[in-house]
């Protein structure tokens, strides 16, 4: 149950490549928000997914917040945020604890997750997530919840999230210097598919891969928990520079021609759609619609086989029955779909966020599925921990407050 103190607000702000997106949301009940306001703003300070100019960065977050509270008409004073970048690494590792007095107590569950959390890791590193996979209970029983069952001794398999150090700080600075405090970071993907899978889809086995503005995200769900996770730093912005290459535009203009005509496959070609774009010497040009797909189809299939080669060396694809969920703005490409058809041979679908309770039409919409799932991440916490955590309130250093983030999903 969560304690009548819980929070009556959340926040989430997704700080990405492209766009910075602030959502308001009212807890309705343990599951359900009802989203109260809105901000996005265009992000500069952002590279593959991470900060490279703090001072456009703080101007950014600041502009959506305060739209965002204009909209909701109450201010706000801390957030959940996303992380992605190439920084990012994982592993899977395994803990084993005895169990003090054979009833298995919170305490037992954090000591073995602790256990599997002494990885070797460079110095620069930090633990973002411990996710839980599996526990097994005197070396027979897999369970997936082992609180309060008998034995002597609990092992564990968990994927553990690295990030580094640097750029977690340059983050969560951007956010205090505009009075955000941030309550919790949490892996970009890991947001998303809170949003666009379904229960089904995470235990049966799926893969979601967010496809943005800088990076492409994957995550692979088995059996409720996470498998494996990766963060490929080619994603949308690099269709709109090949394309602004290839057609010698702008890239503004080349974003232009990608939104509105750009197909990554052959069963959207229209032979006889030509289409006009401006040179970079503000001249009129007049190219075929083939063109644009020969230009943007050789990225498609790049980052869809840069994934592929992943799970094949993972050996992972028979963990993912129910197919791909493609989200992220770069989903949104046409021909996406079936390019990951052609390539993967599973089911794909394109994941929108879940309607939980009145939220907005123009948000379901793939580019809002990462701080929509911030926000039922947020929720499935407190729910879980049953008050609201206030000591994050006082901590005051970056690190130390990173402790209390490093155990989730269980
Ligand atoms: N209709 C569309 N057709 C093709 N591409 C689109 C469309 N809408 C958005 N995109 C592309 O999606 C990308 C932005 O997606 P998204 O908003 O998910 O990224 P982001 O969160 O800002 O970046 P990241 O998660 O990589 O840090 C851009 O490259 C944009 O061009
Ligand atoms: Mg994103």
């Amino acid at each position: 149950m969560i304690g009548s103190n819980r929070r009556p607000y959340i926040t989430s702000i997704d700080i990405g490549t492209t766009k910075i997106c602030v959502l308001i949301a009212r807890v309705l009940d343990q599951t359900q928000v009802e989203i109260v306001g809105v901000g996005k703003t265009v992000s500069e300070g952002l590279a593959k997914g991470v900060v490279v100019d703090i001072a456009k960065t703080v101007y950014a977050i600041g502009q959506a917040v305060k739209e965002a509270e204009i909209m909701a008409g109450i201010p706000i004073e801390s957030a959940v945020i996303g992380i992605s970048g190439g920084h990012i690494s994982s592993q899977n590792s395994h803990g084993i604890v005895p169990i003090k007095k054979q009833e298995i107590k919170v305490q037992d569950i954090e000591n073995v997750l602790a256990a599997a959390s002494a990885i070797p890791m460079l110095q620069d590193q930090k633990i973002l997530h411990v996710l839980p996979q599996y526990f097994i209970l005197d070396g027979r029983e897999v369970v997936y919840d082992p609180l309060g069952m008998y034995g002597i001794r609990l092992e564990v398999e968990a994927h553990i999230i690295l990030g580094a150090i640097a750029s977690v700080q340059n983050l969560i600075n951007c956010c205090e210097k505009t009075n955000i405090r941030v309550d919790d970071i949490i892996l970009e993907q890991l947001a998303s598919a809170e949003a666009v899978l379904t229960d089904d889809e995470r235990k049966l086995g799926t893969a979601i891969l967010d496809i943005g503005g800088g990076t492409a995200d994957l995550a692979l769900y088995h059996q409720g928990s996470i498998r494996h996770t990766m963060v490929l730093p080619i994603a949308g912005n690099h269709f709109t520079n090949d394309l602004a290459i290839g057609l010698c535009t702008s890239t503004k203009e080349a974003e232009r021609v990608k939104k509105q005509f750009g197909i990554v496959h052959e069963a959207y070609l229209d032979k006889q759609l030509f289409i006009e774009c401006k040179t970079m010497q503000e001249a009129q040009k007049i190219v075929p619609q083939q063109l644009v797909l020969d230009i943007l189809k050789p990225r498609a299939v790049e980052i869809l086989s840069l994934i592929k080669k992943e799970i094949v060396s993972k050996k992972l694809q028979g963990y993912m029955p129910m197919g791909l969920v493609l989200t992220g703005g770069g989903s949104l490409l046409c021909g996406m779909e079936e390019v990951a058809q052609e390539l993967f041979a599973v089911p794909i679908r394109i994941g929108k966020p879940h309607i939980s309770f009145d939220l907005p039409q123009t948000l379901q919409n793939p580019i809002y599925a990462t701080g929509y799932g911030m926000l039922l991440h947020a929720l499935k916490k407190d729910a879980r921990s049953g008050t609201v955590k206030t000591t994050l309130n006082q901590a005051s250093h970056v690190l130390e407050r990173m402790k209390s983030w490093i155990i989730d999903l269980f």
